[in-house]
């Protein structure tokens, strides 16, 4: 199936490692410019490097990071500047630390807020003038944030996680229909278990409070899967190119687990 992405401008976020660089790739493969973003330049840089070996893509690596409104902003002006416009913006950042709901304090919550949701939506603001004028020229305008198969299924131990995904679930939501008459498409990527450095995190974080060994919590993880293994970031990815192609243009609104069925419920 050819995606339609062959110079198509996209900005992948939170994507120097992990689920956003393996989104990113993904995107070079299939024929996007890409501009990456993360709070780390040399770790940016040389995750822009690899990229432009595998694919021969342009890339653009920027340091940004996206709790702050000043950098989002500055970072989708230089995409538009250096690339001429702008059809695909991934939303995505780190996760917060883990925890149960009554383990963590106020400012937990809001440091949460802002790393997650509110990332998303000022990721979104700076990027929507640019994404019309895609979705007027081009017919061709595509926002996929990326949140976490807690939103579905919350997880006891990620109260923080919980939370604020699922206010990004709502305001995707919300977005699909204000911006659903411009064409543009808006939709949600819900990773499950996924073989990263954050998964290693959360391993460790278990270690420290049972310790059990890294192949027992994995193989714990695997087994609440109807796929009993954990994911690798190109499944992920592949997912979120499909999201971001022209031939997607009637999926809206949806909330996509890539999870290896985990999530439990019919619907
Ligand atoms: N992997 C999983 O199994 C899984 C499952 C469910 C949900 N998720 C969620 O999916 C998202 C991506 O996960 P991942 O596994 O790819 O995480 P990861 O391996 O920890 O990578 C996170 C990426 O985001 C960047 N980043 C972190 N904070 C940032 C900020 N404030 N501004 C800009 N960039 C930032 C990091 O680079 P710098 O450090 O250089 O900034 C890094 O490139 C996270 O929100 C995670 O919680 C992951």
């Amino acid at each position: 199936m050819d995606l339609g992405l062959t110079n198509r401008t996209a900005f992948v976020a939170g994507a120097s490692k992990g689920l956003g660089w393996a989104t990113a790739r993904e995107l070079a493969q299939e024929g996007c410019r890409v501009a990456i973003c993360s709070r780390d330049g040399d770790r940016i840089a040389s995750a822009a490097e690899e990229i432009r070996e595998e694919t021969d893509a342009e890339v653009l690596p920027l340091v940004c990071d996206v709790t702050s409104t000043d950098q989002v902003e500055a970072a989708i002006a230089q995409t538009v500047d250096t690339f001429g416009g702008l059809h695909v913006l991934v939303t995505n950042a780190g996760g917060p630390p883990s925890g149960g709901a009554t383990e963590m304090d106020l400012q937990d919550y809001r440091d949460a807020v802002e790393l997650n949701l509110m990332s998303t939506i000022a990721l979104c603001d700076a990027a929507l003038p640019h994404l019309r004028t895609a979705a007027a020229e081009d017919d061709h305008a595509r926002i996929i944030m990326v949140t976490s198969v807690s939103a579905k299924q919350p997880i006891p131990t990620l109260a923080l996680s919980n939370t604020a995904r699922a206010g990004v679930q709502g305001y995707a939501k919300s977005l699909a229909e204000d911006v659903g008459d411009t064409g543009m498409t808006v939709n949600t990527v819900l990773p499950g278990y996924t073989r990263t450095q954050r998964l290693e995190d959360l391993a460790e974080d278990i270690q420290v409070e049972t310790g059990q060994s890294y192949d027992e919590i994995e193989a714990g993880w695997a087994h609440e899967n109807a796929l009993p293994r954990i994911g690798d970031p190109e499944e992920f990815a592949a997912a979120v190119a499909f999201l971001a192609s022209k031939r997607a243009g009637y999926v809206t609104g949806t909330a996509l687990s890539v999870d290896g069925g985990r999530s439990k419920h019919v619907l």
